[in-house]
């Protein structure tokens, strides 16, 4: 009797973690706990067994009565604490929250869309570190200390030789120092010069660096590649225009103009009345660089050029003041 009473007992509470609702729930109270249930069966079953054992068996069957029945209680709460929430939950009264929908920054769908032509031309994406050494950002590029060009690009100091990068050209001796040519990088980041800041100028910004170094490069090629990627930037019907300039890593070097893609070359707000937007920087690598990379320069050439991302987004977008990209403004970013 002793364990039929524990068999029933098992069964009773494993059962009961398998009810998933008040219907299941009622069929399982009266099944055991009803007049006619398990449990009273048991007791009806007292009777028959011999007298000296009935104290004991009675015990038994009495605290199982009394467990079942609070395990049930417990079951039937939680059972119904569930219902209340499903029913909260579905209630079709309560005004719905407005959802923002998140959405790709400006400057990285720009810098997304300059990846990814250059990529489709064959150049592999590189990086390099924002702090960086003097060595890199400067020496290696042909800059020595004291030289004016570093005037440009005053910038933020970690510690003596230890910078903020003022450009991504570092990211050219970092990759030439690793590998010998072929090589064909862009190379996107962030850049910081120690600039007055207003419309025009931030401490931070974004650049993307080129380079393409091999036997034969030429400068019609640089031309050529940087066309291709006008057109697909601005729209097919772009022309570019190629200044001399001065790079102390190029020579010769260039900057670029794209014909004003608003106006198409006649001269409005967005290019000023000129007709032409300045774009970039260029050049042929400058055989020191070579020296200080330990590459041959009678045996390779290269070009390499270097774009503003905030400028290139401005510009295509009719953007006025660079500030706007740093403020989190969501007026200013939902328009993208
Ligand atoms: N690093 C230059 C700057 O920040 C931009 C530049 C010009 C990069 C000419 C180049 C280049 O690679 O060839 O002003």
């Amino acid at each position: 009797m002793i364990n039929q009473i524990e068999e029933v007992k098992a069964k009773f509470l494993e059962e009961l973690q398998t009810l998933k609702d008040e219907k299941e729930l009622e069929e399982f109270r009266v099944k055991y706990l009803g007049r006619r249930g398990i449990i009273q069966s048991l007791f009806d079953k007292l009777k028959e067994i011999p007298r000296e054992e009935k104290p004991t068996v009675g015990k038994i069957l009495n605290e199982l009565k009394e467990l079942a029945q609070e395990k049930f209680n417990e079951k039937k709460k939680e059972i119904e604490a569930k219902k209340e929430k499903v029913k909260i939950s579905l209630d079709l009264t309560i005004p719905g929250r407005f959802k923002y929908t998140g959405r790709k920054h400006p400057l990285t769908q720009t810098l997304e869309e300059i990846k990814k032509i250059f990529v489709s031309m064959g150049f592999e994406v590189a990086s390099g570190p924002e702090i960086e050494d003097d060595y890199h950002n400067f020496e290696a590029l042909n800059i020595p200390p004291e030289h004016p060009a570093r005037d440009m690009q005053d910038t933020f100091f970690i510690k003596e030789n230890i910078i903020l990068r003022t450009h991504t050209s570092p990211v050219q001796i970092r990759v030439m120092k690793s590998k010998q040519p072929p090589v064909r990088i862009i190379a996107p980041g962030r850049v910081y010069r120690n600039e007055a800041i207003s419309a025009r100028s931030y401490c931070l910004f974004h650049q993307v660096e080129g380079l393409y170094v091999d036997e034969g490069v030429s400068f019609a090629e640089l031309k050529g590649t940087l066309l291709a990627f006008a057109k697909q930037m601005f729209g097919s019907s772009v022309k570019l225009r190629f200044r001399p300039s001065f790079f102390p890593f190029t020579e010769p070097s260039a900057e670029v103009d794209v014909s004003c893609f608003i106006c198409g070359g006649k001269g409005c707000k967005v290019c000023k009345y000129g007709g032409w937007l300045e774009i970039l920087g260029c050049g042929m690598v400058d055989p020191n660089v070579f020296k200080f990379v330990g590459y041959d320069s009678e045996r390779y050439t290269g070009y390499a050029f270097g774009m503003g991302v905030e400028r290139i987004a401005m510009l295509k977008y009719g953007i006025d003041d660079i500030r706007l990209f740093y403020e989190n403004d969501f007026r200013f970013l939902e328009q993208f």
